[in-house]
Formats: C-alpha cells, structure tokens, sequence
C-alpha cells in the first residue's frame, strides 16, 4: 500500500487536484498498484484554519507519505500579509523540509496545441525540453535575508549562494535526464557578474567530465531568455539555480501555450516525491468548474513514474489527455486552439479522461 497526500492549496487547486486523483486511482489500480489517499491543508487554507501556510502535522504526514500530489497556494485574500507569514511559505517550507532539490518542469509542444503558442508554429513545433530548477537553495533560502531600517533609510537584503555539493548534485540530475533523453544540456547561468555563478560552471564542468555521451553548453540566462523565444526547439535540459529556473520555467510554459498543461515533479534525496502542476491558483476562476486540469493530471503521471515506478501506468495517462486533445475537447483557457464543440469545464475534462484510462483498462 502506498500512502500519497493530496495538499489541495487554494483557488482552482481542490478542483484540479480532485481530477488528477481520480486519474491516477485509476491508472493505479489498472497497474496493479494499491494506494491510499489521505489530505491536509496547505497555504492560504492551511492559514484560515491554524494561523499558519504548512502546519508540522501535515509536514509530519507528507514525510510519512510516498508522494504529495499538490494543487496550488496563495491569492488577494492573503496578498497584504508579510512574506514569511505568506500561502508560499508552506509550499516553500514543504520542499525545504522533504529535500526536494531537483524541480523537473518539461514542456513539450502537443502536436494538437500548437496553435496556443503566441509564437509561430514553424517555431515552436517539435519543442520538447526539460527545466531541472535547483530548489532549495539561492535567493530563496540564502541567509541573512530581511528589511530593516539602517541609518533611517528602509533596506532589504536577500542572499544567493550555493555550495558546490548543492551544485554538483542538481547537475547530476541534468545529465543523467539527458542521457534518457536527446544527451544535450544547456546550463543557465550569470557568470559575467555572479560569483555564484562562476562557482556554478566550474562544478557543472566537473560533473560533464562523468558523462562522456552528453554534449554541455553554458549559456548566460539574459541570452537565453531570448533564445528560448528565438529558437525553442535547440535546447533539450537546461539546468539552472532556483531563481533563474522560476523564471525560464514560466518562459518555456508560455512557448508550448498554456500554463494550464504543464506538470512538475520535485525530488530530492528522501525518496520522497512533490507533484504539482506549474500554474497557480488563479483566484479569478477558482470554484467556477473552468479551471484545465490537465497539468495537475499529468503531474499524477510523473508521480507514477517517479515516486511508484509504474512507467506504463504514466503512459496511460499520458496517452489519455493526448487522445482527449485530439479529438478536439479543449478546456476554456484552450478553446480557441482547435476546439471543437463547446469548451469542457474542469470536472468534464476528468471525466474524459478517466473514461479513457478505464477503456483502454
Ligand atoms: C513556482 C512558483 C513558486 C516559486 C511560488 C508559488 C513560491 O512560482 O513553483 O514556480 O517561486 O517557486
Ligand atoms: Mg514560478
């Protein structure tokens, strides 16, 4: 029996994270494989209800769980608190607290979404690449950080840094996905004025020596902010630290078009496994039935690959949205790309999708 915590956040996050559940009960059990659910709050919910954005109890039941399959956190009705009291923090503590350095972001081009790119097709199509973010370490986490009041003048300070066995270990995970991949990666990084950085491509050089089948660029992130718009289709993994990784993430979503179909997974060295769709919790539609559950839907699949070693099982589910797409069943934030018929709200969208895993069952 595999215990897997559903954190079902705020905002559209309880309806997108109900359908990836379904899908993935489902693939599980026609795996073969027993799970047992179990929930708790994070974020804003987490703050209405005990003051605080991840209580120890739900940190307690996600380090006793195989994986956490999360929906999103934070919204206006939290926005006016301080940053360490903020929805983020408990998602930001979760990560810090189970280990989970190594954020996997992939965006590939869906052969029937093409037309949801803002860029032209003969750009984007065939774009499949992996952002393997640093997670736990750089800007966010760097000590000291915080405003204060010096010489009666307001001043804040935030720290990057990064140690080498940080480094080395995030660049393992790079090269070792490429190597299942197209054996290419693309480091990310600001050399030109960052020590950290310079730090960064010397240790990731270090670890290229070990993988002898991998072709390593380096390229500095200012440019590749330009180039993943210029030329998507060249990179393959791109590994970069915690900041840089946040924002090319968002760049790379924004290239395949929608925000609305991209999964994540975190790992780290606990075994432990996070999965969570990139978008946020888009308060504008929450509670409406509009919301695309498909990036919380493929994220189930990366948990069945990544945490319950059930490849086949992610396959499924994989193949399942692939085949809902294709005959043109498109969410609202899609339907414009080749829709056909009317958009389908986010329960819809589930439903479709686990007929189609208990047909090909
Ligand atoms: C993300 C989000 C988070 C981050 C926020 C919600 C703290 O933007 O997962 O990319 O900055 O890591
Ligand atoms: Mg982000």
């Amino acid at each position: 029996m595999e215990r897997i915590l559903l954190l079902p956040g705020d905002g559209i996050g309880p309806e997108v994270t109900r359908e990836a559940q379904r899908a993935l009960a489902v693939a599980a059990r026609r795996a073969g494989l027993k799970l047992d659910f179990t929930e708790d709050l994070i974020g804003g919910a987490s703050i209405d209800a005990h003051g605080v954005p991840l209580t120890d109890a739900a940190l307690a039941r996600a380090r006793d769980s195989r994986a956490v399959l999360m929906g999103a956190v934070g919204g206006p009705k939290w926005d006016a608190l301080s940053v360490d009291r903020r929805p983020e923090k408990g998602l930001l503590k979760l990560r810090k607290e189970l280990g989970l350095f190594a954020n996997l972001r992939p965006a590939a081009v869906l052969p029937s979404l093409v037309a949801a790119s803002s860029l032209r097709r003969e750009v984007v199509e065939g774009t499949d690449l992996l952002v393997v973010r640093e997670l736990t370490g750089g800007l966010y986490f760097g000590e000291p950080r915080g405003m204060a009041l010096v010489s009666g003048k307001r001043e804040a300070r935030n720290t990057m840094v990064y140690d080498e066995i940080e480094i080395a270990r995030i660049a393992q995970v790079a090269f070792d996905a490429a190597r299942r991949r197209r054996k290419k990666v693309t480091h990310v990084h600001k050399a030109n004025v960052l020590e950290v950085s310079q730090l960064w491509v010397q240790v990731v050089e270090e670890v290229a020596k070990g993988y002898d089948d991998v072709q390593l660029e380096h390229q500095l992130v200012d440019s590749m902010a330009m180039l993943l718009l210029r030329e998507p289709r060249r990179y393959d993994v791109v590994v970069t630290e915690n900041m840089f990784g946040d924002i090319l993430s968002d760049e790379a979503a924004m290239v395949t078009g929608s925000l609305g179909m991209l999964p994540s997974a975190s790992l780290g060295e606990g075994g432990i496994g996070l999965y969570e769709p990139v978008h946020g919790s888009a308060p504008d539609i929450a509670g409406q039935d509009k919301a695309n559950p498909l990036a919380a839907i493929l994220s189930a699949a990366m948990l069945l690959e990544h945490s319950l070693e059930a490849p086949d099982a992610a396959r499924w589910i994989r193949e399942a949205v692939s085949a809902v797409l294709a005959i043109g069943h498109r969410t609202a934030d899609l339907a414009e790309f080749g829709g056909a018929g009317d958009p389908v709200g986010c329960r819809r969208m589930g439903d479709l999708v686990v007929e189609r895993l208990e047909a090909g069952a």
